[in-house]
């Protein structure tokens, strides 16, 4: 159904004509009958008196540092829009980070505006939500248009969205005007409203939204209270779904790997949002592919399974887990000493988490374990430990960084200056992950033939807290006996 069948402003909206025809319509043209017929006759649903969603709190606390950072400065923060994936079938929306993060709002075409207000000890900014409201019965949106409430369901009321949100909404069809009357300095959030940033082409530069964005990634590498109960709530359902995956790893072991990205994803849609990334499901050498995410392979007992996957909650925080399990329940020798290996990285690593520590510490730790074990098992020659740190030869089979920030993105805060990230320090609040791993490629001649194939990776999600750290994925075991064990008892 055409947009263009959608009145721009408010006003048109309240003036129009019914709308009588569809413009590629399947259904011959709608009477005047049926047009005067589907006006009328609903019932006032309206709610009243809501109470602000949990969240509230920490939103309204989350714009008041943007607020004292960008003094006099009008902010506009976009939600995003549906993507189309083809012809008329869109994607799944997912509302921005920035915009999510600051509201609690997740629906689509959204836009914050904070508009600068007050002057001297009291300046600060008036926050205005805009949003599309409930469809218009008048003039036939409601039913007639692709995104009618009679089509996608009902919406809240601008007044409902405020009550809970605590954030005063508008029409977002007057946004367009707002923009355009607007003067004085204006930042936006890129990326997400091509709409929105064409309305200010002329108002803005690259660079004043460029530290727009910067704040708002370095403002989620501490995360509140709020923020570490959803973490806590993302890593418990992940268990719950690695947990769905053991128990029908014989039927996976018909189908595909497919048959374990469809178990977890049942849980994810159960218990949260969405996955919050495409769930690597690796068994057998696909273990060996970092992004090994096509997922279309078999699964055999006797190889290892290399499952990293994250629920995402409803609030849109996401976990970041990993483990490698035997698919027939029991390592072999080989594999329980690749993986006993990472195991130990993995400890010297969560162990290097605490305040105080440079984020580079954990990292560090791990891959000191992992080369101590490649010269020990002879595949790096006479070399010293020292030598293969020094040239960094043990990036063969270790390939990526020891772990990341986490929280609503599963990169998180990936727009934040080096020396808040990579070259800060670890503060209580900071989420991340510890994932060390060794992955001997199947065509590494390099190797002895029994390692090509073997991919092990363990990832957890760790708090830093006053005194050190918390493990938010230890509900799933990681210890090479705990996961046999487990496994045993899942499979009963
Ligand atoms: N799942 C992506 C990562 O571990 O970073
Ligand atoms: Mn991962
Ligand atoms: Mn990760």
């Amino acid at each position: 159904m055409s947009e263009e069948l959608i009145p721009e402003t408010p006003e048109e909206a309240a003036e129009a004509e019914p709308i009588k025809q569809r413009k590629n319509g399947l259904y011959p043209g709608i009477s005047d009958e049926l047009a005067e017929n589907m006006k009328s006759g609903w019932a006032d649903t309206e709610l009243h008196g809501l109470e602000p969603i949990p969240q509230a709190v920490h939103t309204a606390a989350r714009r008041a540092a943007l607020s004292a950072r960008f003094p006099g400065e009008r902010l506009v923060i976009p939600a995003g829009n549906l993507k189309t994936r083809s012809n008329d079938t869109e994607y799944a929306f997912r509302a921005s980070t920035e915009y999510a993060y600051l509201t609690g709002d997740r629906t689509q075409d959204s836009v914050l505006v904070l508009e600068p207000a007050g002057s001297g000890d009291r300046a600060g900014h008036e926050a205005t939500l805009y949003l599309l409201p409930r469809s218009n019965r008048e003039n036939g949106e409601f039913w007639l248009d692709g995104q009618g409430e009679l089509w996608v369901g009902r919406r809240n009321s601008l007044a409902e969205a405020g009550q809970l949100l605590g954030i005063p909404a508008k029409d977002v069809r007057e946004l367009p005007a707002a923009l355009a009357e607007a003067t004085g300095p204006v930042r936006v959030v890129r990326g997400h409203d091509a709409g929105v940033e064409g309305a200010l082409t002329d108002k803005v530069t690259a660079e004043r939204d460029e530290e727009l964005r910067v704040f708002l990634s370095e403002a989620r590498l501490v995360k509140d209270a709020f923020e570490v109960a959803e973490l806590q709530k993302a890593c418990d359902a992940t268990a719950r779904g690695f947990e769905d995956v053991v128990r029908v790893l014989d039927k996976a072991e018909a189908t595909s790997e497919r048959y374990i990205e469809g178990t977890f994803f049942l849980r994810a849609r159960v218990e949260g949002n969405d996955i919050g990334y495409g769930s690597i499901c690796a068994a057998g050498p696909h273990a060996t592919t970092l992004h090994w995410v096509r997922n279309d392979g078999a699964v055999r007992p006797g190889e290892l399974l290399l499952l990293d996957a994250g629920v995402e909650t409803d609030e849109l925080y996401t976990a970041d887990v990993t483990r490698t399990l035997p698919i027939n329940g029991t390592f072999s020798p080989l594999q329980r000493k690749i993986y006993d290996a990472v195991y130990e990285a993995q400890e010297a690593g969560i162990a290097a988490v605490k305040p105080g520590a440079a984020f580079r510490d954990f990292h560090d730790a791990a891959q000191r374990v992992l080369v101590e074990k490649l010269v020990e098992w002879g595949l790096l020659g006479d070399l010293s430990v020292e030598k293969v740190l020094e040239l960094g030869l043990q990036r063969r089979w270790t390939l990526h960084g020891t772990g990341h920030m986490l929280g609503m993105d599963v990169h998180d805060c990936a727009a934040a200056r080096t020396e808040s990230y990579v070259n800060g320090i670890l503060e209580p609040g900071v989420c991340l992950t510890v994932e060390p791993g060794l992955y001997f490629q199947a065509d590494d001649l390099t190797v002895p033939e029994e390692y090509r194939g073997i991919g092990v990776r363990i990832e957890d999600d760790i708090l830093v807290t006053e005194d050190g750290n918390r493990n938010l994925s230890d509900k799933l075991p990681r210890r090479a006996e705990d996961i046999e064990a487990w496994m045993a008892g899942l499979k009963g």
